[in-house]
């Protein structure tokens, strides 16, 4: 069953802060209400509970998501923030602007939640529920549009229960969205800016603050979701469905098909796909570095079956071992 509490007012408000922030610390997802559209709200520092954000969504790949912060000072915890990336927060922040940032290693937020990019997206959401609730845990909240992959974006409580159903349990009703179109993402790269999608502020008021242009990336069109070079390509050449490591590779197991001794880990020994949803980035990184060290052939990965998160870890391993130019 699904519960929806509404917070209109203060002291239903407080309620609803409680009680999401409770499930949100168990690991578990909570619909809330930002000025864009509903979110789908997980602590962006707890893989598994990342990883469950992609399985309710039913996302065939690991699209990286917005991670939400109360404002700058938090994001810089995260993100590193150019001078230009500051005048865009001072200007825009709380409000529909998502920054993206050269990320931070090692800053505690799950590399699943930007899909073992190098850089984050971040933005303050200009809405009292998603503000006090980031407030009340002291940690960011990953959140893409609460609904199932592609749908529209919900605007109401409603929809998002339309949605998803049950796949989430809980869902601050804080009355329709204000701007409700997504955010517009704007990615930072030194002195430039770059448009990824057009979204609640308006590209000639950025232009009109900032004073300067917002350029095409140069992949061309705008970086359509899936269509980003998201890709997470290790070092170390990667070979699919494999039954054991041949001749010095590392190994990445799953389930029973494992390996033992000090190059192999295993992305879920009990075979439970969120679970190796969670550990995909992190072990694949390991098991890289890994052979840059210890001078190993590669990684070979054993097979993951194509069903629920399969989907979109097959998707992502498939572009790690494409062969590259
Ligand atoms: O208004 C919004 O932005 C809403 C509310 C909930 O905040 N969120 C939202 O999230 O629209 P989502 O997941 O539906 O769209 C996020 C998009 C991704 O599809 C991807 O295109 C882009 O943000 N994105 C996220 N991280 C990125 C990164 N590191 N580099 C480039 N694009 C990124
Ligand atoms: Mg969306």
């Amino acid at each position: 069953m699904t519960e929806i509490i509404r917070s209109r007012t203060p002291e239903e408000g407080w309620r609803a802060i409680v009680r999401a922030r409770d499930r949100i610390l168990a690991g578990d997802l909570v619909a809330i209400p930002t000025e864009t559209v509903y979110g789908l709200a997980a602590d962006a520092t707890n893989d598994p509970a990342v990883a469950r954000i992609y399985a309710a969504k039913g996302r065939p790949s690991f699209n990286p998501l917005i991670v939400h912060v109360a404002g700058e000072g938090m994001a810089r915890r995260y993100a590193e923030f150019s001078p230009l990336a500051e005048k865009l927060a001072s200007a825009f922040w709380p409000g529909p602007l998502t920054l993206v940032l050269p990320r931070i290693t090692d800053s505690g937020v799950s590399l699943l939640a930007s899909a073992g990019l190098d850089t984050l997206a971040v933005r303050a959401p200009d809405n009292h529920i998603a503000q006090s609730l980031i407030a009340a845990l002291d940690r960011p909240l990953a959140a893409p549009s609460a609904n199932r992959s592609g749908s529209v974006s919900p605007t109401t409580a409603g929809h998002v229960r339309e949605s998803l159903g049950d796949r989430v349990k809980l869902i601050i009703d804080g009355g329709p969205c204000r701007v409700g179109v997504e955010s517009t993402i704007v990615r930072v790269d030194g002195v430039r800016m770059f448009l990824l999608r057009p979204g609640g502020v308006a590209r000639a008021e950025i232009e009109h603050i900032i004073g300067i242009a917002l350029e095409t990336p140069p992949t061309g069109a705008i970086e359509a979701p899936g269509m980003l070079q998201s890709h997470y390509a290790p070092c170390a050449p990667l070979r699919l469905k494999a039954m054991e490591p041949e001749g010095g590779e590392a190994f990445l197991g799953f389930g029973a098909i494992a390996a033992d001794g000090p190059n192999a880990l295993n992305l879920s020994s009990s075979g439970d796909l969120v679970e190796a949803a969670a550990n995909l980035f992190a072990h694949m990184r390991a098991l890289d570095a890994l052979c840059a060290e210890r001078g190993l052939s590669g990684i070979a990965v054993a097979s993951i079956p194509n069903a629920d998160l399969g989907d979109a870890i097959n998707d992502r391993l498939q572009r790690a071992a494409a062969p590259r130019s």
